[in-house]
């Protein structure tokens, strides 16, 4: 009988495709089958974020509760960046916990599994050109990485310090990737990575082509089977006019894009080291809309970063105001181990933050419900990839809205025109047209 996994994920899109990844070798090499019980488990995996504190502290709550419900004899591992950076001390606060594997270190999980109090956190390992075998949620859309690591150091961000410097993945390797996953019926490639457009920074093998994001996004459109490119993150700084140009020119290639300002004041994107300035961001977000008048924009936004005044808040609800985003992840700073921000004497006081959290959010209410009034009676391009618990067959539009139709199953995985009927907040209600 095979044994069975279940995994809990946290975080971000990178760390979906790492489980995916975990998955992979554990059905592959090791004969385990994936359930989504946890008290039935034989293996139960958490695969952490620490990019805020909130996660981190909840972490060893979680941990307690599994320890709890879990079979005699089964076993928890800790993977992700919460176990990059803080290895064997998870050990002395959870002393249940089997085994710590790093995020960079996903191809470990074999030894990790075996040996009893296993850490592996290496953040120099280099995995740009391991490939793992065949797992993916969806059969529909295919996450892809295309670097690993982040070289930026955003003064604010642990990424760094949890996943280690930027390294390309091989082309080659991205490519067949992509084509196999989607000749097996997956038509959307999400490309992944935490910087996506300085895409050919830094390969392992000094020998490889010299090529740039745009080169990348080329080569993939070019297959055939693929009928739909998205990626996250790009970096406000990289988006270059020959970014900007594929991104509007290239069919294939989705109509959102997520442009991270995490501050509108100049004075705050430069102690957050983000080498970019309020104006820079504008003349870039105008241009993209200018270019592209039905792309949506997204935006990550962190308020209450240290030494942040009333005036640098100002500044960024005016280019909230300017942009009009499509979606805002918004989030209170929180100090985080081994940054430099944590150690800025000028931190802001917690309600303060909060205060001026809820003030963005209640704007990009008002925002969006002007913007979704606007999708009243238009037509869009829907790719239906889940049915919903409330029956209804949901896909995203071209340009990332969430639409959902009553509809046939066989639909799930095609592409069709909806007429939009009920916009509403979160979501579109409509007709398919053909
Ligand atoms: N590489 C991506 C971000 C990855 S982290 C980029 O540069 O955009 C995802 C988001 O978490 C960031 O965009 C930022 O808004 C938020 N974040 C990161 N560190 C944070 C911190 N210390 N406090 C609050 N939010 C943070
Ligand atoms: Fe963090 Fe900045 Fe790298 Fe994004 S670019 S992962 S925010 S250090
Ligand atoms: Fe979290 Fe690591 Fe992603 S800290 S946001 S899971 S890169």
């Amino acid at each position: 009988m095979s044994k069975k996994l279940y995994i809990e994920t946290l975080g971000c899109a990178m760390n979906v495709r790492d489980s995916e990844h975990i998955v992979a070798e554990l059905q592959n090499k090791e004969g385990y089958r994936l359930i989504d019980d946890a008290t039935q488990a034989d293996l139960i995996l958490i695969n952490t974020c620490s990019v805020r504190e909130k996660p981190v502290s909840k972490l060893f709550s979680e941990i307690g509760v599994f320890n709890k419900k879990k079979k005699a004899g089964a076993k928890i591992g800790i993977c992700g960046c919460t176990a990059s950076h803080l290895g064997e001390e998870i050990f002395k606060r959870a002393p249940e916990v089997n085994f710590v594997l790093g995020a960079r270190n996903v191809s470990k999980i074999s030894q990790a599994i075996k040996s009893e109090k296993y850490v592996s956190v290496d953040i120099d390992y280099d995995e740009s050109s391991f490939a793992f075998g065949d797992f993916r949620n969806s059969k529909y859309k295919a996450f892809v990485n295309i670097s690993i690591g982040c070289d930026k150091k955003c003064t604010y961000c642990i990424v760094p310090n949890t996943r280690g410097e930027e390294i390309s993945i091989p082309a080659e390797l991205i490519v067949k990737e992509a084509k196999k996953a989607a000749q097996n019926g997956a038509k959307e490639i999400f490309l992944l990575g935490q910087n996506v457009n300085n895409y050919g920074r830094r390969f392992s093998d000094k020998n490889h082509k010299k090529m740039d994001f745009s080169d990348l996004l080329n080569m993939i459109s070019q297959i055939d089977e693929v009928k739909r490119i998205r990626f996250t993150s790009p970096h406000p700084l990289h988006m270059d006019d020959k970014f900007l140009d594929i991104f509007a020119s290239n069919p294939k290639i989705c109509k959102s894009m997520h442009m991270p300002l995490q501050s509108g004041s100049t004075r705050v994107l430069e102690m957050m080291k983000r080498g970019y300035s309020k104006e820079w961001f504008l003349n870039r977000a105008l241009k993209l809309r200018q270019m592209v008048p039905d792309a949506s924009i997204s935006t990550d936004i962190i308020v209450g970063f240290p030494g942040e005044s009333d005036e640098d808040f100002e500044d960024t609800l005016d280019v909230i105001k300017k942009v009009n985003f499509e979606q805002i992840f918004s989030f209170k700073y929180s100090p985080r181990p081994l940054t430099k921000a944590a150690e800025f004497v000028n931190q802001v006081n917690s309600k303060v933050a909060s205060k001026r959290l809820q003030r963005l959010q209640d704007l990009q209410q008002d925002i969006l419900d002007e913007i979704s009034k606007k999708h009243l009676n238009r037509v869009y391009e829907v790719y239906f990839e889940e049915k919903r618990d409330n029956d209804m067959l949901a896909g995203r539009s071209d340009n990332n809205a969430l639409v959902q139709i009553e509809g046939k199953d066989e639909w799930l995985g095609s592409i069709k025109k909806v007429k939009i009927t009920n916009p509403k907040r979160l979501s579109l209600y409509g007709e398919v047209l053909s």
